[in-house]
């Protein structure tokens, strides 16, 4: 059977503030990211999904919307939409927008109605709450972003749930006049023709029907975040998730065109496949799989975490993987310059559809961002240790120019002091450079079904290097990644014959007069390669 295009696909992730500015405000926009759709092209991206573009205050960058049906204006126009779908259609791309399904901002007009009066019909479109008999919030749940996870709201006498800031009231599931309200809103853009949704924070959309306090975490450590105090038992994960997310797949479903539905779920293994649901009820495509974001870099662990996906996948589940996001550090800053290339050649061939956050394929870096110029409501709530977002947020450094070719005003959050150096024009014609090699990697990736769709196996994690196999049709590859510093070598197996060198991340080390002891092959420090036997 062919695979569905959201398999063999390769996903880049756009920050819309970040992308392109096209109007000189120093705010990414839709006409600047429409303006960049070639670049995403030649790169061998197959689908871009970009972060929430709706009207919102930005108290928290746009994940506070305001309307689910339209466009911010620092964004553009609902035309402007339209014309980047129609490029992206044009070039052969996949348009996925950012659903945020389990809050809107308290600006919406929704939430003005429901805090309105205790009467008002959308009063339970939101979760209120009596205070506790103290008078202080209903229950012990603390926001993500620090502090209760409840607001007084003087006028009415209750207090409302928020699991992020109190700008960003949560909404109650359990309301179908709610439900159905944001099924339009998911119609509104299918009807448009976008092929797809990331939907936010999934697992958090339904809380215990009778609201019991979290536990206490046992493992809470100062500096960790307020929120990891009480594990979420009670807040998130929720049997009644599955039937949500059923029926926003069944949404998808009924549109020609193979839509497509990511969960944004960070959950242990075993819980995240739960949310692929079953035969008869499927959900999400693909509950992202955030495990490279989160693993200690080192190459049993790595593969020990990848034979474990793979085990733990239901029939029929299609696994895939990502390395960075708007959310976490980026890996050039986690692992290093020399890893990252190595971590590309990992995310592009491992089995499963890879999701790539713009800059990572030029090893843009965090940026440290000084406090007068904090944004994140993140960092502003809890300060200081390390919590914050901005850094990993900054303008995409096109060109070595003031404003990096992002913009010709002040940008929203500083460019990397290293852009003149490290952007995309000076990238673009060094064959050495990390965009020649995730180019080079996805030009692989779409030549070969193997490393697209193939089986993945012999995943082996030895003396720092992190091997393993992708076999499809007869054709078979050795990928191999030293996660040291230091040379290392490894052993090819018997079933392998006459292998190739396709790809290295260290070409200039491989002279042709490496000491290759018979099936014992050298690895420069901080390679990886690709081989094709036979
Ligand atoms: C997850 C998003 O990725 C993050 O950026 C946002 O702050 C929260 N959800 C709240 O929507």
């Amino acid at each position: 059977m062919d695979p569905h295009w959201w398999q063999s696909a390769t996903i880049y992730q756009i920050y819309p503030r970040s992308f392109q500015d096209s109007d000189g405000n120093g705010i990414g926009d839709l006409a600047g990211i429409t303006a960049r759709l070639d670049y995403v092209a030649a790169l061998g991206i197959d689908a871009i999904w970009i972060s929430p573009i709706y009207p919102s205050p930005m108290a928290d960058f746009g994940y506070d919307v305001a309307d689910y049906c339209d466009v911010d204006p620092r964004f553009g126009t609902l035309a402007d939409f339209d014309a980047l779908l129609a490029r992206a259609h044009d070039l052969g791309l996949r348009v996925l927008l950012d659903l945020v399904p389990n809050h809107s901002s308290d600006r919406h007009p929704w939430f003005a109605a429901s805090r309105s009066s205790r009467a008002d019909p959308q009063r339970s479109w939101y979760i209120w709450r009596d205070p506790a008999p103290d008078g202080g919030p209903p229950n012990n749940w603390i926001s993500d972003f620090g502090g209760p996870a409840w607001a007084w709201d003087a006028a009415t006498g209750q207090y409302y749930a928020h699991a992020f800031l109190p700008e960003q009231p949560d909404l109650n599931w359990r309301e179908p006049g709610l439900r159905r309200a944001m099924y339009d809103a998911m119609r509104f853009w299918f009807d448009r023709g976008i092929d797809g949704f990331r939907i936010d924070v999934l697992w958090h959309m339904i809380k215990a029907a009778d609201f019991p306090d979290n536990p206490p975490n046992p493992d809470y450590r100062e500096g960790m975040g307020e929120m990891h105090k009480v594990l979420q038992l009670h807040s998130t994960d929720q049997p009644e998730v599955h039937g949500i997310a059923a029926e926003m797949r069944a949404i998808a479903d009924g549109y020609a065109g193979d839509r497509v539905l990511i969960g944004e779920i960070y959950l242990p293994v075993p819980e995240l496949m739960t949310y692929y649901g079953s035969d008869t009820a499927p959900e999400v495509h693909l509950p992202f799989n955030f495990q490279l974001i989160e693993a200690r870099w080192d190459a049993a662990t790595l593969a020990g975490i990848i034979a474990a996906y793979e085990a733990a996948l239901p029939p029929g589940g299609w696994p895939n993987w990502v390395l960075g996001n708007h959310d976490r550090q980026r890996i050039a800053s986690r692992i290093g310059q020399r890893q990252a290339r190595v971590a590309a050649m990992l995310l592009l061939t491992l089995r499963g559809t890879p999701t790539l956050y713009y800059g990572d394929e030029i090893g843009l870096a965090d940026v440290a961002i000084p406090a007068i110029q904090v944004q994140d409501p993140r960092e502003l709530r809890e300060p200081g240790i390390g919590l914050g977002r901005d850094p990993v947020r900054t303008p995409m450094p096109w060109d070595g120019s003031v404003g990096a070719g992002f913009t010709t005003g002040t940008p929203w959050l500083p460019i990397n002091p290293d852009h003149a150096i490290r952007n995309v024009a000076a990238q673009s014609d060094d064959a050495a450079s990390m965009l020649s090699l995730t180019r080079n990697l996805l030009v692989l990736r779409r030549r070969h079904a193997a490393l697209r769709v193939g089986l993945i196996r012999e995943i082996v994690g030895e003396d720092d290097v992190l091997r393993f196999e992708r076999e499809h049709g007869g054709e078979r590859f050795v990928i191999a990644l030293n996660l040291s510093d230091e040379e290392r070598r490894f052993t090819l197996p018997d079933h392998v014959e006459l292998p190739q060198l396709l790809l290295s991340t260290v070409p200039e080390w491989r002279t042709g007069g490496e000491d290759c002891d018979g099936r014992t092959l050298p690895l420069a420090p901080n390679e990886g390669i690709i081989l094709l036997d036979g």
